[in-house]
């Protein structure tokens, strides 16, 4: 359901809530789209100021006093991305959802399996579009791989590896929004891992049980930076998933090998490509050929916004729905309690 003066010709208006790193990237997206930015909400007044000049939009002290905002009433606002730390992405959502405001919500969906279902059941309620920022799902390379899984191209996927980590670009410290547990319910495996088991869903489908194990290396945050979770799937493959806040450098990649064939994908040391490895013709060991999938433009993050757009002004299935979001927090959060029990676990629906 759109606001009532929303015209599928007009451009799309959103507004964001939280003004930090990921914004800036949400904010990109829509301009790239055609769309307006109306506003913004940052309770921090310096962060304000800064992206009222950086982004030439109107700041709120609050999300209440943007949808409060008398310029923006009368259905001005279609929708928000929910860019706040992990622990507001909850009240944010509701909050915005009961006013009538499709949302776009950051990862992962919220901290609890109870909060996520409440964000779903809210947003189904007030008949607004609700889509989790798995942004990954809209790269054109995790495009590619996932047609030539589906098409059998690689055979049977027997196992999938996937790996995000980071050390902050080389800083010694760790942003509180992502430290301190209050903030963030959880470290690199909450943060870098939900994509990577959403991933891990999208690829090869639901996942049995896992097993994991986690270490928190760094001292000055109250949460893992480091976590290993290896995953058995319902089709009886198996996985990995890695994440790290301790690697050089940034790494996201993903290989899934199959019964003919495989894929990798890593920007570990270059520009990302997808490289499908293949049999060919003959027999032995050195017999196989590689086919590479190159786009000039792999960014997930503006193709997020853009099918965003699409779900809310032409009815189309949501690429990442909230489900999607609550079923990668379900499989993190049994990763924690595996590694803190020190035993493998069943997932449960
Ligand atoms: N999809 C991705 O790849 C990706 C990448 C980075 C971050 N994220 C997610 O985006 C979210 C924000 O991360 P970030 O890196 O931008 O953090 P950040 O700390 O840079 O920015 C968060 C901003 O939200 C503001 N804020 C705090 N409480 C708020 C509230 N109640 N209402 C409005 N604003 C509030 C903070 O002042 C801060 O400016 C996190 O959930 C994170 O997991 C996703």
């Amino acid at each position: 359901m759109s606001n009532s003066s929303t015209s599928t010709s007009s451009p799309f208006r959103a507004g964001l809530v939280g003004a930090g790193g990921i914004a800036t990237t949400h904010f990109k997206g829509y301009i790239k789209a055609g769309a307006l930015v109306m506003g913004f909400a940052e309770p921090f007044e310096s962060t304000r100021i800064l992206r009222e000049k950086e982004w030439g939009v109107k700041g709120y002290s609050s999300l209440d006093e943007m949808l409060e905002a008398p310029s923006l009433e009368s259905g001005q606002l279609e929708a928000v991305s929910i860019c706040t730390p992990n622990a507001f992405h909850f009240e944010s959502t509701l909050k915005a959802a009961r006013a009538g405001k499709h949302i776009l919500c950051e990862k992962p969906l919220s901290m609890s399996l109870e909060e996520c279902a409440e964000m779903i059941r809210v947003c189904q309620e007030s008949g607004v579009v609700l889509q989790t920022n798995h942004h990954l799902r809209s790269n054109l390379l995790v495009q590619a791989a996932k047609k030539l899984i589906d098409s059998g191209a690689i055979g049977d996927v027997s196992f999938v590896r996937l790996r995000q980590a980071h050390d902050w670009g080389g800083s010694k410290t760790v942003r509180p929004s992502f430290g301190l547990f209050q903030n963030s319910g959880g470290g690199t495996l909450l943060d870098n891992g939900c994509h990577m088991m959403d991933l891990a869903r999208y690829f090869c489908g639901e996942v049995g049980s896992l097993y994991a194990r986690t270490a928190s290396l760094r001292p000055d945050i109250e949460v893992e930076d480091v976590g290993l979770v290896s995953l058995e799937f319902k089709n009886g493959a198996i996985g990995s998933v890695e994440a790290s806040w301790n690697a050089t450098g940034w790494e996201e990649g993903f290989w899934v090998y199959g019964t003919d064939g495989a894929l990798e994908c890593t920007n570990r040391l270059g520009k990302r490509v997808l490289k499908h490895v293949h049999r060919s013709s003959g027999g032995g060991w050195e017999e196989v050929d590689v086919t590479v999938h190159d786009f000039n433009e792999e960014g997930g993050h503006p193709l997020a916004v853009q099918n965003f757009i699409r779900s809310v002004r032409e009815g189309t299935p949501v690429i990442c729905t909230g489900q999607d979001g609550l079923e990668s927090v379900r499989l993190v959060l049994a990763a924690y309690e595996s590694a803190r029990e020190n035993r493998a676990l069943e997932i449960t629906t």
